[in-house]
């Protein structure tokens, strides 16, 4: 019998707080990863499908999204799902707003069907998944969190970011305990920061409270992000502003988090 090929980590970008830069993140290490020749696959879970439209998709009625694999279960459906971006090397699942008419779904089985429509897919390819949760709480959060292994918490240096990120641990708890076991928070992850007193005080204070687990690399807050956003490239292809500092910062944080960069993708 062959053996399996290792299959990468799934993590999760997520904070129910909206703005914070889930999206950026995501889209920040799928570039990040892609730059050093890495195959990414990025599934986009969030009506609002920024993700998406970063990575120059335009969805048609051909294209299979996310909304497909949530409204019916269907193992191994994610494989007739995956398409190009029109960034090298970047795969997509791409996300439409009917997406959010799903939330009131009441099917018993929604929250695990996007992890049953990855099931048996093989995504040996790649060395890892990104998923872009949308800022909720709602059912779209819970599937992606049953469908995953690791979550990056994604928070701006304010006031707001302690309270936000112990309602992620609450929910990753939740989830961990009743239908996901092997899920985990893996880094806290400071955006758009701002070299000010407060942003300083803010990162302090969530060191503090969270110690290793908030990543040493913060992003900063930079133009280029939008700039880069609106023209659908890559940040680590795009060359204006302080492009530079941004790749910087999302390598750093790639070498922070558990995927196996140099050799083959992680187990
Ligand atoms: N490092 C950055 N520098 C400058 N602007 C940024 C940075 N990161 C994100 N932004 C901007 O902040 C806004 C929110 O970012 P983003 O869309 O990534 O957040 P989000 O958490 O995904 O939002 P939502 O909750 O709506 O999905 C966007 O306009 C984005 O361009
Ligand atoms: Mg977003």
């Amino acid at each position: 019998m062959p053996m399996p090929s290792a299959q990468p980590r799934k993590f999760a970008i997520c904070n129910q707080k909206g703005g914070v830069g889930k999206t950026a993140t995501t889209l920040g290490l799928a570039s990040a990863l892609a730059d050093k020749g890495k195959h990414v696959l990025v599934i986009d879970m969030d009506p609002q499908a920024n993700a998406t439209t970063g990575l120059g998709v335009d969805v048609d009625d051909a294209t299979r999204t996310t909304f497909d694999l949530m409204s019916v279960t269907s193992e191994g459906a994610a494989a007739d799902a995956v398409i190009a971006s029109e960034w090298d090397r970047v795969d997509l699942i791409a996300a439409t707003q009917s997406l959010a008419n799903l939330e009131a779904d009441g099917a018993n089985d929604l929250i695990f069907r996007l992890d049953i429509a990855l099931e048996g897919v093989d995504l040996s390819p790649y060395s890892a998944v990104f998923i872009d949760c949308p800022p909720s709480l709602g059912k779209l959060l819970f599937a992606v969190l049953c469908a995953c292994d690791s979550v990056i918490a994604v928070t701006e240096p304010t006031i707001d970011s302690v309270r936000a990120i112990t309602k992620v641990e609450e929910t990753i708890t939740n989830v961990k305990r009743r239908a996901n076991p092997k899920l985990e928070l893996e880094k806290i992850v400071l955006s758009k920061k701002r070299r000010t007193s407060e942003h300083q005080y803010r990162e302090d204070e969530l060191r503090a409270a969270y110690g290793d687990l908030v990543a040493r690399a913060g992003i900063p807050e930079l133009a280029a992000r939008q700039d880069a956003h609106s023209s659908h490239t890559p940040i680590h292809a795009y060359k204006g502003g302080r492009a530079v500092d941004l790749q910087v910062a999302y390598d750093a944080l790639l070498k922070e988090l558990s995927i196996n960069i140099l050799g083959e993708p992680a187990a």
